[in-house]
């Protein structure tokens, strides 16, 4: 049974979903992948890290936060200010990752990222900040230091895209790349699309959870923008600035517009574009974030609501479509599991 030692850095929504599902499928993971996981540290930003070399209690961690008590009252465990000290202290073989993104520098997650691949820890992550301004950077340190660096959660949750692109779609060449990435606005789009107004119905997205109470990461296609990166280094392995990207958000689609579109047999989706540029241009890579009246024929139009969708065309299978959830608790915390069992896989 190969033993993996864990740490949660960031235990919010995701990284609690990625506890509760070390609970729900420890059997699977040990009778199917033959890999032991011990959670050995858990950090959040306010209560600072927690360390226990024998495993911690995860059902105890999630009934802490449940309850809104500190994980700190957990027995037994040594205990560190911030993340960084705690992770440079204590070590462990696999770090998920998942703090908040930030675009600006990709901190702190960065410096977590940094900090395990330097010490020989392998790092899985749903943090887009790191893999979109650094993924590059940050996939040569951990070739140099002999780890695997696995981000599957940081575009379309657990919905497997990267993991298509660079195992199931080994050997195909990627031309373009074109995707429906934000749950928030395809809701709102749909909603419109039924005559909704915006305002109210953004006002619904942030009642029932699907929209943060300042929604313009999401409304104004930054979200999307961070996607659009971690696309281009992976697919593309060129990393290209935020200002590179082309960005127009969903606020100033009216209904006049949406009924234009219908008019013409089209929808309108965010989405975006990614494709090799001409000879002639600066960049190697164009990317276009933007809102566009697709023909009702185009397999994105079809994905409603928070659903997200990808499609790759490519020189060997033509075009190849991936259709799911982007975001949740579960949804994303199954990326992390998966890049998880990836890591075992190879561990020795
Ligand atoms: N939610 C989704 O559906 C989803 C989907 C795909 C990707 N993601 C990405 O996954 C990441 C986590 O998302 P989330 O929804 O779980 O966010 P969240 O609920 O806000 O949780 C973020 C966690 O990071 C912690 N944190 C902040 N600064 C820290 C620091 N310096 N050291 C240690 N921990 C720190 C926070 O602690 P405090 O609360 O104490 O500050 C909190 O526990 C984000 O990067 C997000 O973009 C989320």
């Amino acid at each position: 049974m190969k033993q993996l030692r864990l740490s949660i850095i960031g235990f919010g929504v995701v990284g609690q979903g990625l506890a509760e599902l070390l609970v729900t499928k420890q059997a699977l993971l040990r009778e199917h992948y033959g890999c032991d996981v011990r959670l050995v540290s858990v950090a959040s930003g306010r209560q600072g890290f927690i360390y226990r070399e024998e495993g911690l209690d995860i059902p105890f961690l999630l009934q802490q936060a449940a309850k809104g008590q500190p994980f700190t009252q957990h027995p037994g465990v040594k205990h560190w200010v911030t993340a960084l000290e705690g992770l440079r202290a204590t070590g462990g073989d696999v770090l998920a990752e998942a703090t908040g993104t930030n675009l600006r520098d990709g901190e702190p997650g960065i410096s977590h990222i940094h900090a395990a691949l330097t010490q020989g820890m392998h790092v899985i992550t749903a943090n887009k900040g790191p893999i979109a301004l650094a993924a590059n950077d940050l996939l040569a340190l951990a070739h140099k230091h002999n780890v695997q660096l696995r981000m599957e959660a940081t575009v379309m949750a657990g919905t497997p895209v990267l993991s298509t692109i660079r195992e199931g779609m080994a050997g195909a060449k990627v031309r373009a790349v074109r995707g429906i990435l934000n749950g928030t606005t395809n809701y709102i789009l749909t909603a419109m699309a039924k005559g909704r107004k915006y305002a109210d119905v953004l006002a619904e997205a942030q009642a029932q959870g699907y929209a943060e109470a300042d929604p313009t990461a999401d409304v104004e296609g930054y979200d999307v923008v961070a996607k659009t990166l971690i696309l281009s280094a992976v697919v593309f392995g060129h990393t290209l600035e935020p200002s590179q990207v082309n960005r127009q958000g969903i606020t100033g689609v009216k209904i006049e517009h949406i009924l234009k579109a219908q008019e013409e047999g089209k929808c309108i989706k965010l989405v975006a574009t990614l494709h090799a540029a001409s000879d002639l241009s600066a960049v190697p890579i164009e990317a276009r974030v933007e809102p566009l009246a697709l023909p009702l024929s185009d397999p994105l139009a079809r994905v409603d609501g928070v659903m997200n969708a990808i499609t790759f065309q490519t020189d060997t299978l033509s075009e190849v479509t991936i259709i799911g959830p982007g975001a949740g608790r579960l949804q994303t915390g199954q990326g992390l599991l998966a890049d998880l069992i990836a890591v075992a896989q190879h561990h020795s």
